[in-house]
């Protein structure tokens, strides 16, 4: 008999092998467009639908839920956009910190800070000193977030410790990478879910996502539920991940 996300909550009491899920929350667009609404209104019932994924993945019992919030290419949309995107993410952040507080999420952010916001920054350093030693579960938001960014960060962090001494080039390796990397404390995602349909990265996570297995809901974020994070879920519990060695 196949396990379900929900046996998992009440035999284990968390996930076991499935520590970490990302989701790359798109179709925001192609829902307002589909409701004959403005983009905005797409993204306001996306934030709401944040809240579905972080009680499912509370619910699972996994320890680490990374959103893909914004990314280093979303800059390039047009400017009314970005700042109802930067604007809504303020207003989540107002509203969600205490009741994540009170629910023992550790909030972390990671991306590229100095592109955002003076206010922005004073609101996500505050949250993540606020939620630092909860332990229920990590909440990451990419924001402002591009793999390869991260991975020329990483790069150029190993070249100054190589061009200071400290370092000897035959010493890098893959646990030196991953430790330079934004995500250094994070493990590497188990399952990374996509909705609206499209099978891409877009630059979320390549490197830590080598050996993570993927789900691909047909279904826009804002219509994203509970009920859909726990069917990814049971999904991937059935899957067999052999890492490169023999079944
Ligand atoms: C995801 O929805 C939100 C962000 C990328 C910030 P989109 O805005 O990409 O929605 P679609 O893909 O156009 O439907
Ligand atoms: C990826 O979605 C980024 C986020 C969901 C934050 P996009 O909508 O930006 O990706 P592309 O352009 O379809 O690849
Ligand atoms: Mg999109």
């Amino acid at each position: 008999m196949a396990t379900s996300a929900q046996q998992i909550v009440t035999e284990t009491g968390d996930a076991g092998a499935l520590s970490h899920v990302a989701i790359i929350m798109d179709g925001n667009g192609r829902w307002a467009t589909k409701h004959g609404k403005a983009r905005a209104q797409g993204h306001r019932k996306g934030a709401d639908a944040v809240r579905e994924a972080i009680e499912g993945a509370v619910e699972c019992g996994v320890q680490y839920l990374t959103l893909y919030a914004f990314s280093s290419e979303n800059w390039n949309r047009p400017a009314e956009e970005v700042s109802d995107l930067m604007g809504l993410l303020k207003l989540y952040l107002q509203r969600e910190i205490k009741t994540l507080h009170k629910q023992g999420i550790r909030l972390r952010i990671i991306g590229r800070r100095d592109r955002l916001s003076a206010d922005i920054i004073s609101m996500i350093d505050k949250a993540e000193e606020k939620t630092a030693a909860n332990t229920r579960m990590t909440l990451v938001i990419a924001l402002s977030y591009g793999s390869r960014d991260e991975i020329v960060a990483a790069m150029q962090k190993l070249a100054q410790a190589v061009a200071k001494g400290e370092l000897s080039p035959e010493d890098i390796n893959e646990a030196r990478v991953s430790s330079a990397l934004w995500t250094h404390d994070i493990p590497d995602p188990d399952l990374i879910i996509r909705t609206s349909g499209e099978q891409r990265l877009s630059n979320f996570l390549l490197w830590q996502a080598a050996y993570a297995e993927f789900s691909f809901p047909d279904i826009l974020w804002p219509d994203f539920t509970k009920a859909e994070f726990k069917l990814a879920v049971e999904d991937f519990l059935g899957r067999n991940r052999r890492f490169g060695a023999r079944p």
